[in-house]
């Protein structure tokens, strides 16, 4: 199942893989079995790959490149970058602020297509819009590397509808990535109405509220990664939050279906402008996600589901006030 991104961008998989829990953000990882993930993804067609320099601190760059290596034309590669790291106590490297400076992007670009070992990146992303700098300037600088041919294709990420329309007057935006599941419908209200009509597809993030929505995780001790930080899995949130998965698993019952599938086939419900990178470090987890695209939910369904589960259900924001804040809104 393809999908075009953006009205003038190229055809895509509808289902990409996200690789970000691949070096480590959700717990360890596995190297053989994170690769094998990703070949199987390929074999598959389900060619975006989604990463950027600053997941693992270029790691994951580094473990793409060992998986598409022979193979780099079966994959449409997604890079982000400009999330800076800042050391913390002990010699602990944390997130610290954020880069669109051209001189920045210029530079990180180089070093991710070297560590990715191709010369070109498909869809380049700043993670965040820079407040320092104004976004033409940043994607004046993209425009130039897509007009050098080291870029394919421009995309934005959690940026609000104005950061938006002042890009697209510098040059095509092909993609928006940004958080869209059942549980994070924020964008619909000024950000999904500016993309469709500025022709920008929508690359929708953590589909499985970080795998929350798989109804996998079941005590807060299920979690000894970063989504310890997150409020939806912190104290009462979590058992609230809980009781809506289980309402998922019912109707995903229904639909013959699994939970991470129905979350999954519910975002790509949502429009034909729509892909999806669910995250996985794991080939069954993978296959289920792909199956996805054989579960057709109907008008009924959909406003079935709208009904069970309406937009702000969901208990806690999606990231801590800290990453709240840093949000372009
Ligand atoms: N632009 C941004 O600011 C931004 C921010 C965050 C993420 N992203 C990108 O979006 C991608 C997806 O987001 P995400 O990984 O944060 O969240 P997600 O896709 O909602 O969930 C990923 C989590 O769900 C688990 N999972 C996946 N499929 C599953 C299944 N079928 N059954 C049970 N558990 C399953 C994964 O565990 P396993 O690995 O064990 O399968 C992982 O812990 C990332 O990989 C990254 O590339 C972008």
């Amino acid at each position: 199942m393809n999908r075009k991104l953006g009205t003038n961008g190229p055809l895509v998989s509808a289902i990409g893989l996200g690789c970000m829990g691949m070096s480590g953000a959700y717990g360890e990882s596995d190297e053989k079995e994170a690769i094998a993930t990703i070949e199987r993804a390929l074999e598959q067609g389900h060619n975006v790959l989604d990463t950027a320099d600053y997941y693992g601190a270029g790691h994951n760059e580094e473990l793409i490149s060992k998986a598409i290596s022979g193979k780099r034309d079966k994959a449409f590669l997604s890079v982000k970058t400009g999330q800076l790291y800042t050391p913390g106590p002990n010699g602990a490297m944390g997130p610290g602020p954020v880069s669109g400076h051209p001189n920045y992007l210029r530079n990180a670009v180089f070093y991710s297509l070297r560590r990715l070992k191709t010369d070109y990146i498909d869809l380049y992303t700043p993670a965040r819009v820079d407040p320092a700098i104004p976004i033409e300037e940043t994607v004046g600088a993209l425009a130039d590397l897509a007009q050098k041919g080291v870029i394919r294709y421009i995309g934005l990420s959690e940026a609000s509808a104005d950061s938006i329309r002042k890009a697209a007057t510098v040059h095509a935006i092909t993609a928006l990535q940004i958080e869209y599941s059942l549980w994070s419908r924020d964008i619909e209200a000024q950000i999904m109405p500016t993309i469709r009509e500025l022709g920008i597809g929508l690359v929708a993030y953590a589909p499985l509220s970080r795998g929350f929505l798989s109804g996998e995780i079941r005590t807060p001790d299920d979690l000894k990664d970063s989504r310890v930080n997150m409020p939806r899995y912190q104290g009462e949130n979590f058992y609230k939050n809980l009781e809506l998965v289980e309402t998922i698993k019912r109707l995903a019952i229904e639909k013959s279906c699994t939970a991470s599938q129905l979350a999954i086939a519910w975002v790509l419900a949502q429009g034909d402008d729509i892909i999806t990178i669910p995250g996985s470090k794991r080939i069954n987890h993978l296959e289920e996600n792909i199956a996805s695209k054989n579960v057709k939910l109907t008008q009924v369904d959909l406003q079935r589901i709208e009904e069970i589960m309406p937009a702000g259900v969901v208990s806690g924001t999606r990231y801590p006030e800290r990453y709240m804040n840093a949000l372009n809104r």
